[in-house]
């Protein structure tokens, strides 16, 4: 089988109808997933933006996403991610920069989101997009059988 062409990868415009897809990938992701329920109601909610990575080729999958918040002129992107056979080929940045820009268009001019110190790859992503810490929030990320982690607070001027 031929492998994607990750140039042809589609953005989409995320809403309440796509929450059982989000959900599918999101426990792929994350130890505590979020169910279709919670999207929903996330993705309902009037501030949201959201969007999905699709690929054509060799059949059609979404394989990432992308969930943030608006309010007045502030946003925070609560939840991202790209499934693991098809990170590391741009998609992680195609989400945020899709957010950035419907953000901008409403105005918005700074984008927070909170990161596990210990996530190399999402603090390397965001940095290389041009976000700073700009704060810690400790105990943020509980974990079961161990001790909670502490989350950078990281911000972008848009
Ligand atoms: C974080 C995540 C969304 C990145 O998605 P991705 O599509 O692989 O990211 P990209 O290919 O756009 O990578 C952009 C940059 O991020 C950094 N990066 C991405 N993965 C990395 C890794 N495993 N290690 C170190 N840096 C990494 C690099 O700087 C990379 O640029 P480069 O490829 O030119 O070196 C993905 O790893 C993921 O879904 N992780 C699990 C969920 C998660 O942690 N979400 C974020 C919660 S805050």
């Amino acid at each position: 089988m031929s492998s994607p062409d990750y140039r042809h990868t589609s953005i989409l415009w995320a809403g309440p109808e796509h929450a059982a897809d989000l959900a599918v990938m999101h426990a792929q992701l994350f130890p505590q997933p979020w169910d279709k329920a919670a999207f929903e109601t996330l993705l309902s909610h009037p501030g949201s933006i959201a969007f999905l990575a699709r690929i054509a080729t060799p059949q059609p999958q979404t394989i990432g996403f992308v969930l943030a918040q608006m309010a007045a002129d502030e946003a925070e992107i609560l939840t991202l991610g790209v499934i693991p056979a098809h990170q590391r080929h741009g998609l992680g940045v195609k989400l945020v920069e899709a957010i950035c820009r419907a953000a901008r268009k409403s105005e918005v001019r700074k984008l927070f989101l909170e990161v596990a110190q210990s996530n190399a790859a999402a603090r390397g992503l965001y940095g290389k997009l041009g976000f700073e810490v700009v704060g810690e929030r400790k105990g943020y990320y509980e974990k079961p059988g161990a001790e909670a982690e502490t989350a950078s607070v990281m911000a972008l001027k848009l």
